[in-house]
């Protein structure tokens, strides 16, 4: 899931309502936490996740390949 708030509408508060009511919805249909990502440098959802008590998780990373065209197979 991402959230997002079209550009005319942000800094309302909306960003935030969304992710709180996520996480309402996630703790009634029992989930046990969230794993949650975000850039490094959008310092709107860092600044939601903090203040919702998102913690980092240091070692972790996300990893990026394209796969569309050729060169997907496995080296040999
Ligand atoms: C990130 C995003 C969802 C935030 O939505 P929003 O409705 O603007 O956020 P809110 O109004 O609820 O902001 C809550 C708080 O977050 C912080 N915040 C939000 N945007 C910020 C920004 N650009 N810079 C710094 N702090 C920010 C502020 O502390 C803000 O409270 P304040 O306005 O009272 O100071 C919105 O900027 C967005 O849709 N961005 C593009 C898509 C995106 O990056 N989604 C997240 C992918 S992980």
């Amino acid at each position: 899931m991402l959230t997002g708030v079209a550009a005319a509408w942000q800094r309302r508060g909306l960003g935030m309502a969304v992710k709180v009511a996520a996480t309402h919805w996630a703790k009634a249909a029992g989930w046990e936490r969230l794993n949650v990502g975000t850039a490094g440098v959008n310092a709107g959802m860092r600044a939601i996740n903090d203040a919702l008590g998102f913690k980092p998780m240091p070692g972790w990373s996300r990893w990026m390949k394209p796969v569309a065209g050729p060169g997907v197979s496995a080296p040999r």
